[in-house]
């Protein structure tokens, strides 16, 4: 299959076809979602919260996502694999969000990386740009900075904080950001910030006219636990995966597996 590349992000926007993220995180998943055709594969510090038990995604480590990074890239055939920058390796400046980029790349054969903020980040997004990764940009709710906005709360809901969003998304195109995700921004200004730019936006909990959505694959599997209301059920997966050890296990205490054709007799 042909890879996904940036060129390919734009392109679709401009023939209004619609793109499409998951996380994934490990080669278990990114398989069968590269199987899927899944245009991106996001190693989202969200493994904080989904796969690794933290509270959330402050605490995940640079040393904790690059081998998830390094499964999922090892394995996918098609998938673009975006890798986030955890809290911590990017803020501090544009230097410091090189080189957590770089180890990305040559230790996570990552394609591109993720991480969150606006104008603040700009000359982040542009360092990297010339040195030859491309960044997708991340606006609307940060995770990264849910103790300074309160939680989890819809973000841009005011004339004023949409305005500023339309601006940091600009700054991001105008840095060489290769698409944004809008998390949690109510769907009008979702598509207002999707008008303005020529690079992509990719809604969470952003309305249905973004040009692409993403989805944490457990929440869009049915895996169980907590899910945010954007995010809709594609499949009970947890159930399904519970009632095959459920199986396995009756199996195996009633003597029933493994049968004749699971052993090998000489
Ligand atoms: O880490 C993550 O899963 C993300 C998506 C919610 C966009 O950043
Ligand atoms: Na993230």
């Amino acid at each position: 299959p042909t890879r996904v590349r940036v060129q390919h992000l734009r392109a679709a926007k401009e023939r209004g076809e619609r793109l499409t993220m998951l996380t994934a995180y490990d080669a278990v998943t990114a398989r069968i979602f590269d199987a899927a055709g899944v245009d991106m594969l996001l190693v989202g510090d969200s493994i904080g919260d989904n796969m690794l038990a933290h509270p959330n995604t402050i605490p995940v480590t640079m040393d904790e996502l690059i081998p998830a990074v390094r499964a999922v890239s090892r394995t996918v055939r098609r998938a673009m694999v975006v890798a986030d920058l955890p809290f911590g390796s990017y803020e501090a400046s544009p230097e410091q969000a090189l080189a957590s980029s770089v180890r990305m790349l040559k230790e996570g054969g990552a394609h591109a990386v993720k991480f969150e903020g606006g104008e603040r980040v700009a000359p982040h997004v542009a360092l990297l740009t010339g040195a030859g990764i491309p960044v997708v940009g991340h606006l609307g709710f940060t995770p990264q900075s849910e103790n300074i906005l309160g939680g989890k709360r819809v973000q841009g809901r005011t004339a004023e904080a949409a305005e500023q969003l339309s601006a940091d998304a600009v700054a991001l195109q105008e840095a060489g950001a290769v698409a944004v995700v809008l998390e949690m921004v109510p769907a009008p200004v979702a598509a207002r910030v999707t008008e303005i730019l020529a690079i992509p936006t990719i809604g969470i909990g952003a309305g249905p006219t973004c040009d692409g959505q993403v989805l944490v694959w457990t929440d869009m599997a049915g895996m169980g636990g907590w899910s945010p209301r954007f995010a809709k059920q594609f499949g009970q997966v947890g159930a399904a995966l519970e009632q095959a050890a459920r199986d396995f296990a009756d199996e195996v205490r009633t003597g029933t597996f493994p049968a004749a054709e699971h052993a090998y007799w000489e």
